[in-house]
């Protein structure tokens, strides 16, 4: 358990320890949450609709308060902060259902995530790297967003997201509208985020799929962590294959009778 100065591991960028949270007066959605995310892993977070998963995120994001618990990034306890300093100390949250400005090119939706950073030559650093990551960025840098296809439109939404040069990314159902091709693309992406460093708090309705790209899986239901382990492990469990994962392997889907 962390101690009043934070979690000891350095490892561990993003934590929530014991959180309860819920919205206005009625019951609490999140009843003694916790969840770890370490430098350079993705955890998947599964569960039903309206389990609390978008809640965690906006928790994490301090878009939402916490009733009770505490939550750490980068070591130091920033539960009760709002989401502009989560932003400024590392932690970007891609929405569930946003997207692009639409009217706006490709470059005016980027450099609207680098509002933060003051110094030119750095914003002009990470509009590289961020090109690099998404080459549909580069390629369609003077585009109007709402030309672009949807998986497109996601690509510049991530770019957005990384102009901070964040230490851990929220990211809520990002396959949503997306064809398969798409949705194959956009867990390319992902993958890349991890491979440039980032730590990934996933959410994704396409549970199997985003488990086998995770390195922890975990498993919320009725406001708590319902099984937490390696992504692996989970993906292997026939029971929770029934339960959450729609189904087993090459089954239909269907419970057994
Ligand atoms: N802004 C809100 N005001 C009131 N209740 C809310 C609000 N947002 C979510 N809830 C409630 O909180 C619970 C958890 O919602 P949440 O959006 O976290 O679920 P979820 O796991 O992300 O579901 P989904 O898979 O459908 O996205 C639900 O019962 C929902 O009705
Ligand atoms: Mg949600």
């Amino acid at each position: 358990m962390p101690g009043p100065d934070g979690p000891a591991d350095e490892q561990v960028v993003l934590r929530l320890d014991e959180v309860q949270a819920g919205y206005g007066k009625a019951a609490l959605v999140l009843r003694g949450f916790s969840v770890e995310v370490r430098r350079g892993e993705i955890v998947c977070l599964v569960g039903p609709n309206g389990a609390g998963k978008s809640t965690v995120l906006k928790v994490a994001s301090g878009l939402l308060g916490v009733r009770s618990g505490t939550v750490w990034l980068n070591g130091a306890d920033v539960t009760g902060a709002k989401p502009q300093d989560l932003l400024r100390r590392g932690l970007s949250h891609v929405l569930q259902g946003h997207s692009v400005f639409r009217e706006m090119t490709v470059e005016e939706n980027v450099m609207l995530g680098g509002y933060t950073v003051d110094d030119r030559a750095t914003v002009m650093d990470r509009v590289e790297f961020v090109k690099s990551v998404f080459p549909v960025v580069a390629e369609r840098w003077g585009t109007t967003a709402g030309l672009l296809s949807g998986g497109q439109q996601k690509q510049v939404e991530f770019a957005r997201a990384l102009m901070v040069r964040p230490d851990v990314v929220l990211l809520d159902e990002p396959s949503m509208g997306l064809d398969p091709k798409r949705t194959a693309g956009m867990f390319e992406q992902v993958s890349r985020l991890r491979e440039a460093g980032v730590a990934v708090l996933l959410v994704e309705q396409n549970a199997r799929r985003a488990l086998e790209m995770s390195d922890i899986g975990c498993v919320l239901d009725l406001g708590r962590v319902f099984v937490r382990g390696p992504a692996a492990e989970l993906l292997a469990d026939p029971q929770l294959g029934d339960l959450y994962l729609g189904g087993r392997p090459g089954g239909d889907g269907a419970a057994a009778s």
